[in-house]
């Protein structure tokens, strides 16, 4: 590698508050630290973190527990605040995952409108500032972590692959 090439940048940028939520949030890193030349950087809410963190990240992948049907609270402020800020994020590759709690059919992928689950406010999110969505929202129960690392790994994977490769975007 050219000592200046410049990597794909992946940001994986989550919120836990009792752990599952950081589980899958490694698992995911693990699988696109596994592809050849992406850069991959996590973040969870509350750690030091700056701007231009978003800015120079060219997928970023958002990721929250379930509370109340929507996304933790630290994550909702989290996102606020993104809005009120100037960082242009239109463009760039994004994608999102949750875990939740309540029992529902065992589909890992599904569309992010299907089910009150964090992935809706997160794809909402994405979407409103522009982001290009560049996999299927992935969401865990959290009684089924341990079990599904398997499939965090490959979901991360995939996106650092697509990112690598410049395929085109998932709708
Ligand atoms: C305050 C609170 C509210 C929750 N609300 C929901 C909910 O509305 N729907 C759901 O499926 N699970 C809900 N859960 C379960 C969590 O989403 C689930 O345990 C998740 O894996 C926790 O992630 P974490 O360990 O990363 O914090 C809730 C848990 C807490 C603590």
């Amino acid at each position: 590698m050219a000592e200046n090439e410049k990597l794909p940048k992946l940001l994986i940028l989550f919120d836990s508050q009792t752990g599952n939520t950081e589980k899958i949030a490694n698992a995911i890193a693990e699988g696109a630290k596994s592809v050849d030349k992406a850069k991959v950087i996590m973040k969870k809410i509350g750690d030091p973190f700056g701007l231009h963190e978003l800015a120079d990240s060219d997928a970023i992948v958002f990721g929250s527990p379930t509370h109340y049907s929507g996304t933790s609270w630290r994550m909702d402020s989290f996102l606020k605040r993104l809005q009120e800020v100037e960082v242009d994020l239109s463009g760039k590759l994004g994608a999102v995952f949750c875990s939740y709690g309540y029992a529902r059919p065992k589909i890992a992928y599904l569309p992010p409108t299907s089910f009150a689950l964090a992935v809706l406010p997160l794809y909402t999110f994405l979407k409103s500032v522009g982001m290009r969505t560049i996999a299927p929202a992935l969401r865990i129960r959290d009684e089924d972590v341990e079990k599904d690392l398997l499939i965090c790994r490959e979901w991360g994977r995939k996106i650092a692959e697509k990112l690598v490769t410049g395929s085109a975007h998932f709708t």
